[in-house]
């Protein structure tokens, strides 16, 4: 069995440290470099980090979203968080995912992005302007306005915004391991009133046909989609997979103008080239580092058997500075004619929202830049998050 050696000088310590490490890619270049699964054994996970093995792993229909005894996290079963969370299409396979994903996907692909990319514009600037916008101020900018953006365009009115970014914060809290008692009840809180909020919005769709979430609505009757109660759970979580992820983009994309030489002059002098440095960003620091797999059915990835019960950590951000996937990985270039971008994922589960999320992360980013607020970005200062998956910075100052 290939084991992941842990005992010469590395740094982050181990392989779930890497996302909140301040560069984590030489430990992920190492990781591709050897083979395409290793065991960690102190924390009991299979680790698959090249472009291949990660590929294999998520193509592979033994590999499940979730374990087949937990489709739920026991934390929040029997909360409308838990309600949420199993309507999922990110968490469910076969009939919970198929169809619903299919209608997510053809709903998320006709929506016109410059216009939401317009609208992004408008809220980073009135965000922006309640106060100095650098430290943890901007950090919380960078949260708020994606998710605020596609709440817009799914329906809200303009003075929900802020109440829903809040409600999506509480929510998303539920998600980690490490979640106190007191943020438990603060996301089924929030998923109760969204949803709430999400039925009165479907409601009004009927006398309004070009809305987004009549849009959403007609996509689902096409694929036989008529679970009502579903369909409001995964409007939810298309908040949900905006919100950390999406400020990881933004927060990611500042830090590459901040760090990468000439970029913020080129940016200055060519804002139109903003949309693609973000895809350079989603590719070369993404926002999430990685996601797991759960063996449900004896099978075989890379030549390694994989047993029921297994956990495959798939390091998405390794993978996207495999050579095998990405010429010249570690150099930040904007024009890369065949991009792969395993940080968005693959297979049956990968994100539907990438134009979405890259867009939107383009709009803020450019509204900061245009209106003179990256100037000092070279001064800026940040350290990252505390995630197991994620990759987003917070800005100190
Ligand atoms: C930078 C921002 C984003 C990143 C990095 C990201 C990344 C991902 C990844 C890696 C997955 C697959 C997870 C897995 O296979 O385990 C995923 C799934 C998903 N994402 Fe995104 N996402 C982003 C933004 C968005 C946005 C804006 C939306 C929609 C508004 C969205 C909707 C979804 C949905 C619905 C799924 C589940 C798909 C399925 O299970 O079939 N994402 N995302």
């Amino acid at each position: 069995m290939p084991v992941m050696n842990l005992d010469v000088n590395l740094n982050p310590d181990n392989i779930l440290a890497a996302s909140a490490h301040r560069n984590p890619y030489p430990f992920y270049a190492a990781l591709v470099a050897g083979p395409a699964l290793v065991f960690d054994a102190p924390r009991k996970l299979w680790v698959a980090s090249s472009a291949d093995g990660v590929k294999q792993v998520l193509a592979n229909p033994a590999c499940r979203v979730r374990p087949v005894a937990e489709p739920v996290p026991p934390a929040i079963l029997g909360s409308a968080a838990g309600e949420v969370f199993s309507h999922l299409v990110r968490m469910n396979e076969g009939l919970k995912h198929d169809a619903p994903k299919l209608a997510l996907q053809r709903f998320l692909a006709a929506v016109d992005l410059e216009r939401v990319q317009a609208r992004t514009r408008e809220l980073a600037l009135q965000a922006a302007e309640q106060g100095a916008l650098r430290g943890p101020a901007l950090s919380q900018w960078a949260f708020e306005v994606p998710v605020m953006a596609v709440a817009g365009m799914l329906g809200f009115d303009e003075a929900e915004l802020p109440q829903v970014a809040r409600w999506m914060g509480d929510f998303v809290a539920c998600l980690s391991p490490l979640s106190t008692p007191a943020q438990l009840a603060a996301a089924g809180d929030a998923a109760s009133a969204l949803l709430g909020r999400f039925a009165k919005l479907v409601d009004a769709s009927a006398a309004r046909p070009g809305s987004a979430l009549a849009c959403l609505q007609q996509e689902a009757a096409r694929v036989g989609w008529h679970d009502v109660r579903a369909l409001l759970c995964n409007a939810v979580g298309l908040l949900s997979q905006t919100y950390e992820a999406t400020a990881g983009l933004v927060g990611n994309s500042i830090v590459a103008l901040a760090t990468q030489p000439g970029l913020l002059e080129a940016m200055g002098r060519e804002p139109g080239q903003l949309l693609q440095m973000v895809k350079e960003v989603s590719r070369y620091d993404p926002s999430i580092h990685n996601t797991r797999r759960f063996v449900a059915e004896a099978t075989e990835v890379a030549g390694v058997s994989l047993q029921v019960g297994d956990v495959v950590l798939v390091v998405l951000a390794a993978a996207g500075r495999d050579p095998a996937c990405n010429s010249r990985p570690d150099e930040f270039l904007l024009e890369r004619p065949d991009r792969e971008v395993p940080g968005f994922g693959h297979g049956a589960h990968q994100c539907p929202g990438q134009s979405l999320a890259c867009a939107v992360a383009a709009a803020a980013v450019a509204s900061l830049l245009v209106s003179g607020r990256l100037k000092d970005a070279a001064s800026f200062t940040w350290e990252y998050r505390p995630s197991m998956n994620a990759r987003i910075p917070h800005f100190t100052g």
